[in-house]
């Protein structure tokens, strides 16, 4: 579970990085620059049925743990572990993940399937520095100004996403060993910071165009 998030927690870095290009050239080339990249490079190719892997593993894993959990008490404890050791997010982890799986469902609907397999007529070719690439930046950008809808979702998905974090990244060091004294309190204090940019770095590429920043 813990080695599972890890290496999603890897991939969402890459890919929060990748998507603040969106809203730092409004021309679309570093997007579709770093899109075309991300498409076209043979290492990425091989890692993305380990992607996809990493989280069914993550997602099948936790349920399992669940009910693991729920078998060895079924009735729940007539009192709830109100310690400083127990945040919200800690106790509703399952809830938390379960709703960022919606979130993906729609997004890989959104842009991954669109791009991949069906096309879409904005995805239409442009050149950037004499190659021919897919332009997914106004498909991105066109989804985002067309649909506020869908901005308030993607704002959703990136603050559950943080908060889903903000308790997956220190707990997976803690099941690694890592959770002497010593270090206990710097892991919480980096999953803070790592849910934190998480959070607020996905939701601000919405809100960028939602707010009409990109004129
Ligand atoms: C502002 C927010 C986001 C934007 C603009 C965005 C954009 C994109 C785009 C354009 C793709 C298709 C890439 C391609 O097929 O080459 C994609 C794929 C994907 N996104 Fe996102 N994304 C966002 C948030 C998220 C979040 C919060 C997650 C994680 C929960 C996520 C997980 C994925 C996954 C797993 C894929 C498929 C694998 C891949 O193509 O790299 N995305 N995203």
């Amino acid at each position: 579970m813990s080695l599972s998030g890890i290496f999603l927690m890897v991939f969402i870095a890459v890919h929060l990085g990748l998507n603040l290009l969106l809203i730092f050239d409004d021309s679309g080339d570093l997007f579709n620059q770093g899109a075309h990249f991300m498409a076209t490079n043979p290492l990425i190719k091989i890692m993305e049925p380990i992607l996809g892997l990493g989280f069914v593993i993550h997602i099948i894993w936790s349920f399992f743990l669940e009910y693991e959990n729920w078998k060895a008490r079924p009735v729940k404890y007539a009192k709830k572990n109100m310690s400083g050791a127990s945040t919200w997010a800690s106790r509703n982890m399952l809830i938390l993940g379960a709703l960022v799986l919606v979130f993906l469902v729609i997004h890989i609907i959104d842009f991954f399937v669109k791009m991949k397999f069906t096309g879409h007529p904005l995805l239409e070719e442009t050149v950037v520095g004499g190659v021919h690439m897919e332009n997914a930046y106004a498909l991105v950008s066109g989804a985002f100004i067309n649909s506020t809808v869908l901005c308030i979702l993607y704002i959703i998905g990136g603050i559950l996403l943080g908060l889903h974090l903000s308790h997956g990244f220190w707990s997976s060091f803690q099941t690694l060993g890592l959770n002497n004294k010593f270090w206990i309190k710097r892991w919480q204090v980096i999953a803070q910071i790592y849910a934190w940019i998480v959070a607020v770095g996905f939701a601000v590429i919405p809100l960028y165009f939602m707010f009409g920043l990109y004129k």
